[in-house]
């Protein structure tokens, strides 16, 4: 079928929206027609070249739609299903996937990780030739086809602009809180970066009965907005001796018990272990260019006996832990629909990557 999808040619360079080819799904693929797509800042890093990456690409990869046809073999979505996309379908039989840690899947890695279906089909084609999918996703097109286990069915009476950031990162940030950080009612949580993956880690922080939230970003919107989604406190970011000061302060004297660093960054890093209490745990979840190597002080980690702990997808189980934040919105705990403070059509989707990079805001959506 004939679509419109946002191609990126070159790294660096915008991306294009322009027709494209999507064949029919195959065996265990389905063909979902999306009606919304967040933009998250894993689109901007290979879009700008922070991560290298093979091109032709459509990127996207948090988004929503309704299945409009299914492949042979399909058992567990029908067309006309609502599903959220999730961009690390699990083999489920792998050692991680045996283990309850699907996003770590062995299959993911070769395939959706390196922008390929599980199948090896190359679906989508635009000026003659093949092109990658994003995470096995690509959702900056009307239509993608993605693997059975990328397409997790949800209920039809909730509005696609409170699913669309849902697979990624609303999974990403409640998910480091509950599966990663497993943090306890009562604790005191410092999260760096208030963007699309930081609002969710203090909404899912708030939701685990944490007392303290301390939010820290650059900016004073998403500082703002921190406070709507449940931080207690919010401070500037500066440079670590200070933040680390004020997180002191605001804890009577000992430090965060769980940090979450969601910008990834070396200073983030060194920032984020300077906040945590001794025994205290980093979770990291922000990814800053691929090259990048943050710096420990080893003595004083090992003495305080920090954790530091590496998170991705939200540590969890996507096709079961989708559902379940699907539940926490409908009983009026979790905001979806709050997380959207931008909308495009998908020709201005170079628009929404150029205010993701200023930062300001929440999420911007690509609406159909
Ligand atoms: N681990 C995962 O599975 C996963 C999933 C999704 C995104 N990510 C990564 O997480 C990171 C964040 O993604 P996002 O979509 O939330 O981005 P975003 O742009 O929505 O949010 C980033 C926020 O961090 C703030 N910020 C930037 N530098 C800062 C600094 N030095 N100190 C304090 N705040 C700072 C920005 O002002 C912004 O509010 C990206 O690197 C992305 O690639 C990882
Ligand atoms: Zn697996
Ligand atoms: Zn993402």
């Amino acid at each position: 079928m004939h679509i419109h999808a946002a191609v990126l040619w070159e790294q660096g360079q915008p991306l294009s929206v322009e027709s494209a080819e999507l064949d029919a799904p195959g065996p265990g693929e389905v063909l979902v027609e999306i009606k919304a797509a967040g933009v998250c800042q894993s689109d901007l890093h290979p879009a700008r070249g922070d991560w290298p990456i093979r091109t032709p690409l459509v990127l996207g990869h948090e988004g929503a739609g309704i299945v409009r046809e299914v492949g042979p073999s399909v058992a567990t979505v029908r067309p006309g299903d609502h599903v959220v996309l999730c961009w690390a379908p699990a083999c489920g039989v792998c050692p991680p996937c045996r283990e309850g840690r699907a996003a770590l899947c062995d299959r993911a890695e070769k395939t959706n990780f390196r922008n390929r279906l599980p199948s090896g089909g190359a679906r989508l084609h635009a000026r003659d030739r093949d092109v990658a999918p994003f995470l096995g996703t690509a959702c900056f097109a009307d239509s993608v086809v993605v693997a059975e286990g990328g397409a997790i069915p949800v209920p039809r009476d909730v509005p696609f602009d409170a699913l669309a950031t849902l697979g990624c990162a609303v999974l990403t940030g409640v998910g480091a809180v509950t599966n990663a950080g497993r943090v306890p009612p009562g604790s005191r949580v410092v999260v760096i970066g208030a963007g699309g993956v930081g609002l969710n880690v203090v909404q899912g922080a708030r939701i685990a009965g944490c007392e303290q939230i301390i939010a820290i970003d650059r900016r004073p919107t998403p500082l703002a907005l921190s406070q709507a989604f449940g931080a207690t406190h919010s401070l500037q970011a500066s440079d670590e001796v200070e933040v680390a000061k004020a997180v002191r302060e605001l804890t009577a004297g000992r430090g965060a018990d769980f940090v979450f660093d969601t910008v990834g960054s070396p200073a983030t890093l060194a920032t984020a272990l300077a906040c945590a209490r001794k025994g205290g745990a980093v979770v990291l979840t922000g990814l800053s260019r691929a090259d990048s190597h943050g710096t420990i002080a080893m003595f004083p980690f090992v003495m305080q006996e920090k954790r530091l702990i590496g998170s991705v997808y939200g540590s969890g189980q996507p096709a079961r832990d989708i559902p379940r934040l699907v539940s926490l919105y409908q009983e009026g705990r979790l905001k979806l629909s709050e997380l959207v403070s931008r909308t495009y059509t998908l020709d201005k989707v170079n628009d929404a990557l150029t205010a993701l990079a200023a930062g300001d805001g929440a999420r911007g959506v690509i609406r159909w």
